[in-house]
């Protein structure tokens, strides 16, 4: 593992350490006067139930779809900004990293996230955020291309379907190349890195942008016996790392985005342009001669915004330095076999590129 962990922080929500000005709210008192006073900025203390705070949320909901009822995007956009300002006014309190209210669900990561502060106010939203990630570490994800659990860290990006993966695990079966390096760039959960392994890699170089995906990674890594096999670095793309691999991977985020990114979940979901250009200037460096690049990608954009451009096909018609070996594709398959899917995303496909360094 590399040095630079032992000082690594994880990224989390942030608190109030000192107590605010804020109204109380409990079970006597009227919704709409605590969503009045989160909508002209101010703080509500939800004192009583967990549940009190869900029901304040709810009825924010009601008034600004109220007040926002065009359907149009920008609409939609504006309700999420207007609700996402208020209901981060509604606080709770914790004490000795638990929520003092009644009937509220027990948080690990109040205790693992915060070890140097156990009294503080927090947003009811983020406590939701956080409860739910618990509840998935806690259970695990069950990848059945591995026959493992995993047990993703707050704030890292974990599958959900497992299309790609399935398309991955495919293709390294019959993969008959070296195995002496591997690289990961964006290792999320660990997911293709422990891939990797079980196929044979045994020098893994793995990056990532996120903190928490490093520091998670590193956790399950030790839990699953693989510490040995795999370098972790926090950082942008080929930062810190100084090898040539015979197997690129980077499975990156697939939208390109019109906001301006913020550090975590955001990226790993969408990428600002110079990615991709700045992605494949690097992997030619650390590429072996016979070396090969795996991504995989999704038409995902292309399924939202017909015009939208392609970042690989981009590289290979603009520039002379990759060789398009393969391109496989394959169905999403819904993620609950009870939904049928009548959305757009029905046409969805995920992709495997396999590039190699032209001669
Ligand atoms: C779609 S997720 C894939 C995670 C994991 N490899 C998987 O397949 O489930 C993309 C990952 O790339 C990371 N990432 C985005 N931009 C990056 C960059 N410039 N350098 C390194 N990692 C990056 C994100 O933080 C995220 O963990």
């Amino acid at each position: 593992m590399n040095q630079n962990l032992k000082s690594l922080l994880p990224d989390r929500p942030s608190v109030l350490n000192i107590e605010p000005k804020y109204t109380s709210f409990n079970s006597k008192i009227d919704t709409n006067r605590a969503v009045e006073l989160l909508l002209s900025g101010q703080y509500v203390l939800i004192e009583e139930y967990y549940s009190n705070g869900l029901e304040v949320l709810l009825e924010l909901k009601r008034n600004l779809l109220f007040s926002f009822s065009e359907k149009s995007f920008q609409g939609q956009r504006d309700y999420r900004s207007a609700f996402r300002e208020a209901s981060h006014k509604l606080l709770l309190k914790v004490n000795n990293n638990k929520l003092i209210v009644k009937k509220s669900p027990e948080i690990g990561w109040l205790e693992v996230l915060y070890p140097d502060v156990s009294e503080f106010y927090i947003s009811f939203p983020e406590i939701q955020g956080m409860n739910s990630a618990w509840q998935w570490y806690q259970k695990g994800i069950e990848v059945k291309t591995l026959g493992i659990m995993l047990h993703p860290f707050y704030g890292t990006y974990f599958p959900t379907r497992f299309d790609h993966l399935k398309l991955f695990d495919q293709w390294l079966k019959k993969y008959d190349g070296l195995k002496d390096k591997a690289i990961e760039i964006g290792v999320g959960s660990g997911i293709l890195s422990f891939q990797l392994i079980q196929n044979g890699f045994t020098d893994i170089f793995a990056t990532d942008t996120n903190k928490n995906a490093i520091i998670g990674v590193e956790k399950e890594s030790k839990r699953l016996g693989y510490e040995s096999n795999i370098t972790l670095s926090n950082g942008d793309l080929f930062s810190d790392c100084d090898i040539k691999a015979n197997l690129i991977v980077f499975n990156p985020p697939w939208l390109l985005a019109k906001h301006k990114l913020e550090e975590g979940l955001d990226k790993a979901i969408y990428y600002e342009a110079d990615l991709f250009p700045r992605f494949f200037e690097q992997a030619a460096k650390h590429l072996e001669v016979n070396g090969k690049i795996v991504l995989i990608f999704s038409n995902l954009a292309q399924v939202i915004e017909t015009e939208s451009i392609h970042p690989i096909i981009e590289e290979l018609k603009q520039n002379n330095r990759f060789r398009k070996e393969l391109h496989l594709r394959r169905d999403v398959v819904a993620s609950s076999k009870k939904t049928k899917r009548t959305d757009a995303r029905e046409n969805e496909k995920v992709e495997l590129w396999v590039l190699s360094l032209k001669e």
